[in-house]
Order: structure tokens, then sequence, then C-alpha cells
């Protein structure tokens, strides 16, 4: 906790975003990752690759635009900056690492934005336009956890079709942005389930808010929570989909 809240302080972010409380949930982010990194790493691994894959199959690379590129964990960024002509890392908080990282490419832009907050999203179309390749790393089921918070944070509760919206929303601007020929790749973790040490599951959650996706091109578990990080007999574990070609995976291609 001690970690997340120092690193709250020092990492930039306009003021409406730090209010929102994005630079807090990027800070507790941060501590977890590097606290869980064993647990991690095989996620990330997989997740890495399959960008690697998007990057590979890519004709023309111009513009390569991440979003929720966050702690770039889960992005290879070397192989992107070294890929494209350039590269442009969205989100709403680019932590200290990601900053001194993109130094050594002088290619790489930071664009700090929030994504998805309209349901129109114009954020997301404006920031890729001209892209040849777009990712969205990890970023789909975290998009409804701050607006619904923020209901509840009021003593309300968030409209029913809240999540749903946001997570539909997001899929349909990248469904444009496909159809106007970009690449879109697309990792995202679906489903949270909770397992004892007996490995029986205790319970599920569904991330995206009922939103069906197609088949993925891959699939993994992500050990997100090992046994006495939420819990002492309880571990988390995400179910990740992976869609190196997006638009192919919608019946675009
Ligand atoms: C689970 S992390 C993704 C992992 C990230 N790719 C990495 O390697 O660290 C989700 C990221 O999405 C960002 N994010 C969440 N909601 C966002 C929003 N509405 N707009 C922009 N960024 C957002 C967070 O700041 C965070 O960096």
């Amino acid at each position: 906790m001690l970690v997340a809240w120092i690193l709250s302080l020092l990492n930039p972010a306009p003021l409406r975003l730090r209010r929102r409380g994005y630079v807090r949930e990027s800070g507790l982010l941060h501590a977890r990752a590097r606290r869980c990194r064993g647990a991690w790493a095989p996620h990330l691994a997989r997740a890495r690759a399959a960008v690697t894959g998007a990057v590979a199959a890519c004709g023309r690379r111009r513009l390569a635009v991440v979003l929720g590129s966050g702690l770039l964990d889960d992005v290879p960024l070397h192989a992107l900056a070294a890929a494209f002509d350039a590269v442009h890392l969205v989100d709403a908080v680019h932590p200290w690492p990601t900053r001194i990282a993109v130094w050594a490419h002088p290619n790489v832009v930071l664009a700090t934005a929030e994504i998805s907050a309209g349901l129109a999203d114009e954020v997301l179309r404006a920031a890729c336009a001209g892209a040849d390749l777009v990712v969205s790393a990890n970023l789909l089921s975290q998009l409804p956890i701050l607006p619904v918070d923020a209901y509840e944070a009021r003593g309300g509760e968030a409209p029913p079709r809240l999540g749903s919206d946001i997570v539909a929303a997001h899929l349909a601007a990248l469904d444009a942005v496909a159809a106007r020929g970009a690449r879109v790749c697309l990792i995202t973790d679906t489903v949270q389930r909770e397992e004892d040490r007996a490995g029986r599951v205790t319970d599920t959650l569904d991330l995206l808010h009922g939103v069906p996706l197609p088949a993925p091109a891959a699939a993994w578990d992500w050990e997100i929570a090992p046994f006495g990080e939420a819990a002492r007999h309880r571990r988390l574990i995400h179910r990740v989909h992976a869609y190196p070609d997006w638009g192919a995976a919608r019946g675009q291609g």
C-alpha cells in the first residue's frame, strides 16, 4: 500500500484524471505487478508474443498505437519502435518506468488521454487515426471500473448497463479502426475465477459485463493474485483472450 501511495504521488497526470482515480489505480497496479512478478511472467510473455505476431503480420508500418500501454509490461516496446516509423502510447497515466523506457526511442510518443469515457469514443478514434496497427493491451476489462466506482463512491448504484455499454463501445471503436484497414490486436482478460487450495472454483466474475467475444486465436490463464495476495487460501485467475487480428475474428477480414 505504501509503495502504491508513493507511486501515486510521483506519477504525473492531469488533475482531472488524478481526481478520477487513474493515478491511484496505476500505483496499485504497479505495486501488485512487482509483488506478483513471477506469477505474472507467463501471461506477460504470451501477451507480448501476441503483439509481436501482429507486428510481423503488419504490411505497412508507419504508425503503431498502443491503448492502455501503462507500465509496458505486456508491450514489446523495442520491437514496436524498431518496426514502425512512429509509436504512440495512449494511457490515462504514464508511470515513470514507461517515461524512462521511451527515452531510448525518439520515435515513441506518449499521449495522455482517457479512452472510452464517452460511448462514441472520440478519443480512441482520434488516437488511432492513420494507424497501421492498433493494440488494445489488457485495457478492455479496466475501462468500466472507475466509472462504475464513481457512482458507488457517491453512495449510489451505477446504471445497470454502464459496464456493458463501455465494453461494447470500445469493441465498436476497434471494429471501426479495423474496418478502415488497420490491423487491430486485442488482448483482454475476460472472466475471473477464485480458487481454493484444493483447486475448487469458489466464485467467478464476468469482467466484460456480459458482452460476448468471438473465439480467440489464443487463450491462457493469468494468475493475477496468487495465494496470499488477495486472500491467504484463495487465489484469483483471469482467463485471457488474444486476437492478433481482431478484424478477422469479428468476420471483417
Ligand atoms: C491492466 S493495465 C494494462 C497493462 C499495461 N499494458 C501494462 O503493461 O502495464 C490497464 C491500463 O489501462 C489504463 N486505463 C484504464 N482505464 C483507462 C481509460 N479509460 N483511459 C485510458 N487508460 C486507461 C490504466 O491506466 C492502466 O495503465
